[in-house]
């Protein structure tokens, strides 16, 4: 296991930088989620990690030991992609262990090592098996197992089930944060789905154009999202964003002022209220700072989600009771909770 430390990162490719000067300190045994919009960087830094892309600035040390110009097979990291790249004519148990028999390790040992891999991620039954003859979650399975047998100090994945159907992620997601609890391996993850994002992470960092927008639990991030970036990119469906202003002390939305909940002390630079769809509900539209129209409704069981249309840019989405029949079309008022209003400035950082 290990902790790593990424200083100053850069990745120029020709003059496009693409990596904007990375700090960031894993700790030994963490999980790491490195989520963002496609295109943001995401596996050009773990590449970078794992040595097959060199870094244009910067250093990377694990366990205190500077590795930036070490060999990828020095570094002691393995990396899981998301195309599983087996061997198509080796079965189960041999493209579990090739790593170990390329490195000259004995038979007896690498049938010992091979069950124990296949034990912990339950491949017992699938060992002779070919990889065509193998589903994709256990052929993502057996990927994992090749990352494993080498008994790396640290994980790296690079949206590793992108290429699964929606209940074999949720399937797959269990395993992975169950073989973290079990192993204790330093892991780093690579996402753009914000559900992995929030279940598996022991910290989120998010990522835009190189930089880092935010990191931290995914507590933090959902409750206190430090951008208007993070504010949207986490949570699902996505924070509501209002324009607003602040005259005389009041908050201006729609140009009529939301006196109820209004903090007290706001500063003038606010230029944007978010709100999250359940701390927003239907109310008379008398009483309301906010009105709209009901455009759509959305029932989910479990939930159900009002669109409504208060003018701005984007429709609002507010989280109501699912027991709730609602016809669209009419004029409804939202309801804001006091106490979980997120401001930004024009230049989208928390206020
Ligand atoms: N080998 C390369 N040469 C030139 N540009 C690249 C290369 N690899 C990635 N890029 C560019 O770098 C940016 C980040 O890519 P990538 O790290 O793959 O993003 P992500 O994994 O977040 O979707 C993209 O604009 C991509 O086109
Ligand atoms: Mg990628």
């Amino acid at each position: 296991m290990a902790s790593i430390q990424l200083q100053g990162i850069e990745k120029w490719f020709d003059d496009t930088q693409v990596i904007k000067g990375i700090d960031f300190d894993i700790a030994d045994g963490e999980f790491i989620v490195l989520v963002g919009p496609s295109g943001c960087g995401k596996s050009t830094m773990l590449r970078i990690l794992a040595g097959l892309e060199d870094a244009t600035a910067g250093s990377i040390r694990i366990d205190g030991q500077d590795i930036t110009g070490k060999l990828p097979s020095e570094r002691g990291l393995s990396m899981v992609f998301q195309s599983y790249a087996l061997y198509p004519h080796m079965n189960v148990a041999s493209n579990i262990g090739f790593a170990l028999k390329t490195a000259g390790v004995g038979a007896a040992e690498i049938d010992r090592r091979v069950a124990e891999v296949a034990r912990t991620l339950r491949l017992e039954q699938l060992l002779d098996r070919l990889p065509k003859q193998l589903s994709g979650g256990q052929r993502q399975r057996v990927a994992i197992g090749r990352a494993i047998i080498r008994e790396p100090k640290g994980f790296l994945f690079d949206e590793p089930l992108s290429n699964l159907d929606a209940s074999l992620r949720v399937n797959m997601r269990l395993e992975i944060s169950r073989l973290h609890e079990e192993l204790g391996i330093t892991t780093i993850y690579v996402t753009h789905d914000q559900i992995e994002a929030m279940t598996l992470a022991d910290r989120i960092v998010v990522l835009d154009e190189g930089m880092i927008m935010q990191a931290g639990t995914p507590r933090e991030l959902y409750n206190r999202p430090l951008n208007k970036f993070v504010a949207e990119f986490i949570g699902s469906p996505k924070m509501n964003m209002m324009p607003c202003e602040v005259k005389d002390g009041r908050l201006l939305l729609q140009s009529s002022a939301v006196d109820g909940p209004t903090p007290t002390a706001l500063p003038s630079s606010v230029a944007w209220l978010g709100v999250r769809p359940e701390n927003m509900s239907l109310c008379d539209p008398e009483q309301a700072a906010i009105t709209g129209t009901l455009v759509v409704c959305e029932y989910l069981g479990a939930e159900q989600f009002a669109y409504v249309d208060c003018g701005f840019d984007d429709v609002m989405t507010v989280r109501v009771d699912p027991e709730m029949q609602l016809g669209t079309g009419g004029k409804v008022g939202i309801d804001l909770q006091a106490d979980r209003l997120h401001f930004f400035d024009q230049d989208g950082n928390r206020t």
